[in-house]
């Protein structure tokens, strides 16, 4: 091996059960291209992309993401179907008081998903005796409830390409009993932050990232009979930085007056030491072009006001997207061209979303829709009970999304605003299609293992 490949850990044993697998059962593969603004799609021709979505599920407006649109609470979301202040995670990197320490992406199992009600896909899945694989998604590396998904990336790395990352993908869902794989890649949102949204770097780095789905669809075709329901969807989107604001610097607040640890970046979130919140309310308020609230002031529409160990009294927003709150002391250059984390109903932070598989209905464009919906969709594909804390989306307004079964006398509808109502006509509702091929476990299974193994490279 030339270079370090993923390191995976198998968390459970697998039993080689050739029983469990049927035709009825379903495949989802989601992939998340980090940064993937939906603007994007317009900008450019994709030929792989623009035909995958025309095929199959579009929203023409993009995906919705959650505030504060970055890529650690945006990626929980869209895996546990709820708003940040719900499932905790407000940011790339967070200060939480109960633990006293800093969570970020890259923390194992500190305590951070003690939240009994917090639950990504994989969990429930496996939960419900569908196998997953997570690969590179933030947290795919954290036990919740003391349970991780079968496969998962046990650290992160960037050196992985992204057809390295396919491959895998089509190796499980081929040799293992896998229903569900989830995967991340972190572009192009590299070249966006680095050289803008507009650069060439990022016009070339989509073009690449089409060729790769092209790679993606004919493995899919060839290794799986086509019988894989497809997602691919972004984070959040990617405009120009245009001002930066150093509050410190510029003397519009002391750091004396605040507990260091901030949130900054497109908002700007403190905790005033204690008697100090309005003579900091008032000292940012100062700050041209935004906007303060105090915790219970924040516009309800962004959900982010709740956990009191992770967000601080006091947020400003800036009154426009580009405008950075830097924490810096001095005036140092702002190393990216290219940011994202504004309001999350801004054109510029839209996501992409398009969707494409058996159970999907064929040349269908929506809207729009929110990322804490993809939860539900999952649970539909997968047949599986939705965590009941999984209230932010729902798959009211998304019923077109999927395939009815052709044949009408057995066809049930969906009721219009009830998702566990939904879920519970699942069964009666997806054609089954019969599988191009029959896949026998126990000896593929210990090839599968085999290989595993000899990829356990530290
Ligand atoms: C929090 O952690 C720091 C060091 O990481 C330590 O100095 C401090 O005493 C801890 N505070 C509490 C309340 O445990
Ligand atoms: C971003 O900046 C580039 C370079 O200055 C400019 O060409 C482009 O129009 C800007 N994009 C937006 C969305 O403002
Ligand atoms: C910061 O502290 C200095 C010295 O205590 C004080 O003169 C100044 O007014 C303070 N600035 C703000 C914005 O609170
Ligand atoms: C920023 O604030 C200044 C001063 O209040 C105002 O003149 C300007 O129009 C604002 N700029 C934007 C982009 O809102
Ligand atoms: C469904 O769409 C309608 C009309 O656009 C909207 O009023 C409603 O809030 C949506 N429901 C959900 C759950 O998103
Ligand atoms: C539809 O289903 C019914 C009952 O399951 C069956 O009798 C009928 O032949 C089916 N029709 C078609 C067109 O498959
Ligand atoms: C959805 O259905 C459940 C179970 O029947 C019920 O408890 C709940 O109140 C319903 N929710 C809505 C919004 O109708
Ligand atoms: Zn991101």
């Amino acid at each position: 091996m030339t270079h370090i490949r993923y390191i995976f850990l198998i968390s459970l044993l697998i039993r080689a059960d050739g029983a469990k697998r049927s035709s009825e059962l379903s495949r989802l593969l989601i992939i998340s291209l980090d940064g993937f603004r939906h603007e994007y799609l317009n900008q450019y021709e994709f030929p792989i992309l623009n035909q995958f979505r025309n095929e199959g599920v579009q929203a023409t407006q993009g995906m919705k993401p959650t505030f504060t649109t970055m890529t650690f609470p945006n990626h929980i979301s869209i895996a546990t179907g709820m708003y940040q202040e719900d499932h905790g995670i407000v940011h790339n990197s967070f200060f939480d008081r109960l633990l006293n320490r800093t969570i970020g992406m890259g923390n194992r199992d500190d305590g951070q998903w003690s939240d009994p009600n917090v639950e990504p896909i994989w969990i429930t899945a496996t939960k419900q005796n569908i196998k997953s694989a997570v690969l590179f998604w933030p947290a795919c590396h954290n036990k919740f409830h003391g349970i991780r998904p079968l496969i998962y990336s046990w650290s992160y790395t960037d050196d992985i390409p992204f057809r390295e990352k396919i491959d895998n993908a089509i190796g499980y869902f081929r040799e293992l009993p896998v229903q569900l794989v989830l995967l991340y890649h972190f572009e192009p949102d590299k070249q966006g932050h680095t050289y803008g949204p507009d650069s060439i770097e990022v016009h070339d780095t989509l073009v690449r990232l089409d060729g790769d789905i092209g790679y993606l669809l004919d493995r899919v075709q060839k290794d799986l009979g086509d019988d894989l329901n497809i997602i691919i969807l972004s984070d959040h989107g990617m405009t120009n930085v245009t001002k930066v604001t150093r509050p410190f610097y510029e003397k519009y607040l002391n750091r004396s007056s605040v507990d260091s640890n901030i949130l900054s970046g497109a908002l700007f979130n403190v905790m005033p030491n204690s008697g100090n919140t309005e003579e900091v309310f008032n000292s940012l308020s100062k700050i041209p072009n935004v906007t303060v609230y105090k915790r219970d002031e924040m516009p309800e529409r962004f959900h982010y006001s709740k956990p009191k160990h992770r967000l601080g009294e006091l947020t400003a927003l800036t009154d426009t997207e580009g405008h950075i709150l830097s924490p810096a002391t001095t005036n140092a250059a702002y190393p990216n061209k290219g940011n994202h984390g504004w309001d999350n109903a801004v054109k510029s932070m839209q996501a992409i979303f398009m969707a494409r598989g058996p159970l999907f209905s064929k040349s269908i464009q929506i809207d729009s829709l929110n990322n804490v919906d993809i939860y539900h969709i999952a649970c539909h594909i997968l047949k599986i009970n939705p965590n009941p804390y999984a209230n932010a989306g729902s798959l009211a307004n998304l019923t077109s999304l999927f395939a009815r079964i052709e044949n009408t006398s057995t066809q049930t509808t969906f009721t219009s605003s009830n998702t566990t109502t939904a879920r519970l006509t699942t069964e009666l509702f997806f054609t089954t299609k019969s599988r191009a091929h029959c896949l026998c476990f126990s000896r593929h299974f210990l090839i599968a293992l085999m290989f595993f193994v000899l990829s356990f490279t530290l």
